[in-house]
C-alpha cells in the first residue's frame, strides 16, 4: 500500500551533439509517479490490484502497472519528444530495446529498495534511485509522524537527491530534470487520515494547510540544492519541474480545467467524503471507479488520474512549470 510517490526524478540524457533540442532517450528513476510497470513486472505483492482495471482503463484499456488510469507524466513527455513510452526496465528479460531510455521507476520505492538495483548491478546512480523515495515522507506520516519531526528529515532528503543527481552529472548526464513534491495536503488520503475538526487547519480550496506547506518546504530546499548544483555544474542544464505550483492551478479552478468531478475526491475508491477509504481501496472489493476519470484529479486517493498528469506534463512541456523550461 501507500504506492504514492511525491516526487521523482527524471533524468533526460542527451545524446545527439548537434540537434540539442532533439532528446534521442530518456532514463527515469522514481517510484509509483513514473512507473510504467517494474512493480507490477516485480510481482506487486504488496499492491496486486494495479495489475488489473480499473487501473489503466483509459488509453491503454487493461492494467499496464502505472498505478493510475492511463498515461503518467513521463508518457507525455515521451509523446513529446516523439519517443516510444518508456519500457520498465524489468522488462528487459521479455526482449525489451533500451535505445530510447529506460524506465527505472519502481513503484513504492523507498530507501530499502536501492539493494535492489545494486544487487542487479546496474550501476552506481541507480544504486541511489531508492533512497530518493518520496515515499520516506508518506510513510512516515502515515505511521504517525509528526509535520515538525519529518521537517528534520528534509534536508536528508533533498541531500540525497542532490546527490543522484550529482551522481548523474558525473556520469555524464547533461540534461536533467528534477520534480519537487505534489501538493499533499489536497490529496484524499492525506484529507482522509489527517481530516481536522478545526477549519482553520484548511485553506479556501479545502486543502491542509500544514501538509501543503510541508510540501513546499522542501521544494524550497530542493530549489536551493539545484541552485548550488548548477553552480557546480555550469555545462549542464537542470530544470526544475514545479509539480506543486502545476497541481494548484487545476486545485484553485477545477471547473476551468475540466475537473468537473472537483480535485479533492478520488475517482476510484470505496467511499467517504473524499471517496477514500483504506478498508476498500481502489481496486479491492467494496470500491469502484467513477464513470468519467478524466472529470478528476485525483484517481484512487493517491495517485493522480491520467487527466491531471496530462495537465501537468503540458505545464512542463510549456515552461509555465519548468524553470529552465524543458522545451528551449
Ligand atoms: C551526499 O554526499 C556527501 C558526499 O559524498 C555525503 O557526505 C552525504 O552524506 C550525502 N548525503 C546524503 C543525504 O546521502
Ligand atoms: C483551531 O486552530 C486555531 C489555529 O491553530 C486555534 O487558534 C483555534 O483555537 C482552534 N479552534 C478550535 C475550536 O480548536
Ligand atoms: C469502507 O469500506 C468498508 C469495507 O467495504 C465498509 O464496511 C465501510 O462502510 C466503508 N466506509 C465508508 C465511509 O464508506
Ligand atoms: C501551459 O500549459 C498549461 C496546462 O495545459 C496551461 O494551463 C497554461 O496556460 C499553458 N501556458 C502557456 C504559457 O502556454
Amino acid at each position: 500500500m501507500n504506492k504514492k510517490i511525491v516526487f521523482s526524478i527524471v533524468l533526460v540524457q542527451i545524446f545527439g551533439l548537434v540537434l540539442s533540442s532533439q532528446y534521442e532517450s530518456i532514463f527515469n528513476f522514481g517510484d509509483s509517479l513514473s512507473d510504467t510497470g517494474n512493480f507490477l513486472l516485480s510481482g506487486a505483492l504488496a499492491f496486486p490490484v494495479i495489475g488489473q482495471l480499473p487501473y489503466g482503463k483509459t488509453f491503454f484499456q487493461h492494467a499496464t502497472g502505472r498505478c493510475s488510469d492511463g498515461r503518467l507524466i513521463i508518457d507525455f513527455i515521451a509523446e513529446a519528444f516523439s519517443l516510444p513510452y518508456l519500457p520498465p526496465y524489468l522488462a528487459a528479460k521479455e526482449g525489451q530495446s533500451f535505445q530510447h531510455g529506460a524506465n527505472f521507476a519502481f513503484a513504492g520505492a523507498t530507501a530499502l529498495d536501492a539493494e535492489f538495483f545494486y544487487e542487479r548491478n546496474i550501476g552506481k546512480s541507480l544504486f541511489l534511485v531508492g533512497e530518493i523515495g518520496g515515499n520516506d515522507y508518506n510513510y512516515a506520516f502515515f505511521l504517525g509522524g509528526g509535520i515538525k519531526q519529518l521537517q528534520a528529515i528534509v534536508p536528508v532528503v533533498v541531500g540525497a537527491i542532490a546527490n543522484v543527481t550529482s551522481e548523474l552529472i558525473e556520469e555524464g548526464a547533461v540534461e536533467l530534470m528534477v520534480p519537487g513534491n505534489l501538493p499533499i495536503g489536497c490529496s484524499a488520503v492525506y484529507l482522509t487520515l489527517f481530516g481536522s475538526g478545526n477549519k482553520t487547519d484548511y485553506d479556501r480550496h479545502g486543502c491542509l494547510k500544514a501538509f501543503n506547506a510541508f510540501a513546499r518546504y522542501h521544494n524550497h530546499q530542493l530549489k536551493q540544492a539545484l541552485d548550488s548544483l548548477r553552480q557546480k555544474y555550469p555545462h549542464t542544464r537542470i530544470i526544475y519541474a514545479d509539480y506543486y505550483g502545476a497541481a494548484m492551478r487545476f486545485v484553485h479552478a477545477p471547473l476551468h480545467h475540466g475537473f468537473y468531478g472537483g480535485t479533492l475526491k478520488a475517482c476510484c475508491g470505496g467511499g467517504g467524503p473524499y471517496n477514500f477509504n483504506n478498508s476498500a481501496r481502489c481496486g479491492h472489493t467494496g470500491s469502484a471507479a467513477c464513470e468519467n476519470p478524466s472529470t478528476y484529479s485525483n484517481w484512487d486517493g493517491i495517485h493522480l488520474t491520467e487527466a491531471a498528469y496530462r495537465y501537468i506534463a503540458s505545464s512542463l512541456i510549456n515552461g509555465s512549470s519548468s524553470t529552465p523550461p524543458l522545451m528551449s
